[in-house]
């Protein structure tokens, strides 16, 4: 079990982190989770591009160069002899130095990327999730896909002890997106999304959702929807690289609909399923 750290390869039992982190002490760092389908990377280029972007928002100087990182990104899969589906973790902090709220002088950056096995939801995409609305009590930047997890750790927290999947997030009524996946309603046929501003993530699924909307004719439509438009909603959804296009069947313990998985959810994870292939 090797991960690569932005000097080699070492095994994960040999990997020391830094008394004075920065990504420890303060969450100064960026990270992203990418999926894996039978030892293959789906949407690289896309979490790949997002990370430099997020580098360059929060001014992390990154320790490689954009086709490095794909190469190295191969090996830590061959390396690991991976086949099956699994996800890669991958943070990258501002690095190691005494503490201080300023950026050190001279710190590198400190890397590390792992591989895991993840099997496919299939039961709950088949069925369904519940979801709990909580607010979002994040910052304006969310776009960037920092380490500063906190807010998104509570709100998870709080569905998981409501015996639920998800905690779809909103600021003051509007739905910004879930706590660790984007959302959607769809309504006569149409799906209502977050507009891709600052204040949500942009997701790399989102991406693959809008294209797989304009391929079937299906509008996507970047308005927000709010917590009361739920209850008149056809159907809705949740989609990330972890949960893929998850049906939404319960919000605060009152079913969607029929509190089924509705048609255009089915046929956005059809083409989804398709599309990873
Ligand atoms: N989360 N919104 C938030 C807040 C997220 O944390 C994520 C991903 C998404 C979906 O992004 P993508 O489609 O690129 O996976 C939306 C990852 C899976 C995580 O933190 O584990």
């Amino acid at each position: 079990e090797y991960v690569l750290t932005q000097k080699d390869f070492v095994h994960k039992n040999d990997l020391n982190y830094p008394f004075e982190e920065r990504g420890l002490q303060f969450g100064d760092g960026i990270y992203e989770v990418i999926r894996v389908y039978k030892g293959r990377y789906y949407l690289i280029e896309e979490h790949v591009e997002r990370l430099f972007r997020s580098a360059e928002a929060v001014k992390i100087k990154m320790p490689f160069t954009k086709q490095d990182f794909y190469h190295q990104l191969d090996e830590l899969l061959q390396k690991n002899k991976i086949d099956t589906d699994a996800k890669v973790y991958l943070q990258i902090t501002r690095g190691s130095a005494p503490r201080d709220h300023a950026f050190p002088l001279s710190t590198e950056a400190n890397l590390y990327a792992y591989v895991q096995d993840l099997p496919r939801k299939e039961d709950l995409m088949r069925e369904g999730v519940s979801t709990i609305t909580q607010p979002d009590v994040r910052w304006d930047w969310c776009y960037i896909k920092s380490l500063n997890l906190l807010p998104n750790v509570i709100a998870k927290q709080e569905a998981s002890e409501a015996g639920c999947f998800e905690a779809i997030l909103h600021k003051d009524g509007e739905v910004t997106e879930c706590s660790s996946s984007n959302a959607y309603l769809v309504k006569d046929g149409k799906v209502y999304t977050h507009p891709a501003k600052k204040n949500i993530l942009h997701g790399c699924v989102r991406m693959k959702v809008e294209q797989f909307c304009k391929e079937e004719g299906i509008p996507f439509i970047e308005e927000s929807f709010r917590v009361e438009d739920i209850q008149f909603a056809d159907e809705l959804f949740l989609s990330s690289s972890t949960a893929e296009v998850m049906p939404i069947i319960e919000v605060d313990g009152k079913k969607v609909k029929e509190g089924r998985p509705g048609p255009v959810t089915r046929k956005i994870q059809e083409k989804y399923e398709k599309d990873a292939k």
